[in-house]
């Protein structure tokens, strides 16, 4: 029998997506298996539910790099991985993100991703989402938590938002009161990487919702503000930002699937665990649009 063209045998495919709603921000989505292609409604679907839940949570779906490739296509195009050390080398456009990336500091373990932020904030087109694929799970700990930076802005006075309306910050590769450690680069890598000014606000491109937009790792402070006052407004929105009524806690499982959209919501990884023990995942990201400040 003649093998079925790639597009007979995507439309033929029906899902039937479940998704579960969770209490604060994400939705679990069942009912699909990854590994097989899906179909234009099944694509808007899912497109759909992203925009609105900001982070979807895939279970049970153990994805080859290739296959989690495609999984993550559904959401958009990827993008290449910023910093070269830790991409695979037969899939350049998937890194990794494990227990072996960072020196131990004082014997203690160190993570990349710990202290909320969003992707490559100083990229000027930065990703619109990333996608972690676990491989490899600590038995307890290495949680990635996530918080609903819409809701977030949304919770702030009138008297607050007008404040922040038009207001800009520089980000750089590693702020010079970055709390976080980042992965040392070589001056190739260095050189490539850019600098730039992003609105405070930003206005999401699909629902048109407005969001904070923070990086403490990366922000040097608020356009025309002096230092210290720029540094204490941002330090003021993250502490808002990151109260527990705004957070997502994820407990990875291996085969777990889980996309977020950097311009809803910000992440942290937890450096938590038996250091003794590996944590492995494949890291996609997927290129994003100039941020548009919501005014
Ligand atoms: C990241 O910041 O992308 C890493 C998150 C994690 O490892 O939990």
């Amino acid at each position: 029998m003649r093998p079925a063209s790639k597009s007979n045998k995507e439309s033929d495919i029906v899902n039937t997506l479940q998704c579960k709603v969770n209490e604060i921000l994400g939705a679990e989505i069942s009912g699909i298996d990854l590994t097989q292609p899906v179909n234009d409604a099944t694509r808007d679907e899912l497109n759909a539910l992203f925009a609105q839940h900001a982070v979807l949570v895939f279970r049970d779906q153990p994805l080859t790099p290739p296959q989690f490739m495609r999984g993550a296509e559904i959401f958009g195009r990827l993008m290449e991985q910023q910093i070269k050390k830790f991409v695979l080398p037969d899939y350049p456009l998937v890194g990794s993100n494990s227990t072996k990336d960072l020196p131990r500091k004082n014997g203690k373990l160190q993570v990349r991703g710990e202290n909320y932020h969003t992707d490559h904030s100083n990229d000027l087109a930065p990703p619109k989402a990333t996608s972690l694929m676990a491989v490899q799970i600590p038995s307890d700990g290495g949680d990635t938590q996530f918080v609903d930076v819409r809701r977030a802005y949304d919770d702030l006075s009138e008297t607050q938002k007008t404040a922040l309306q038009h207001l800009r910050s520089r980000h750089v590769h590693e702020s010079s009161r970055s709390p976080r450690s980042f992965a040392k680069l070589s001056p190739t890598d260095m050189a490539k990487i850019p600098h730039t000014e992003q609105p405070l606000v930003i206005k999401h491109p699909v629902s048109g919702r407005p969001a904070l937009y923070l990086n403490t790792g990366r922000m040097e402070g608020i356009e025309g503000m002096d230092a210290d006052a720029g540094f204490a407004l941002i330090d003021e929105l993250y502490r808002h930002a990151t109260q527990p009524q705004y957070e997502y806690r994820h407990q990875w499982r291996v085969g777990d699937m889980v996309i977020w959209d950097n311009r809803s919501v910000m992440h942290q990884a937890n450096a938590d665990y038996d250091p003794e023990e590996y944590r492995y995942l494949y890291r996609v990201m997927l290129q994003g649009d100039k941020l548009e400040p919501f005014v």
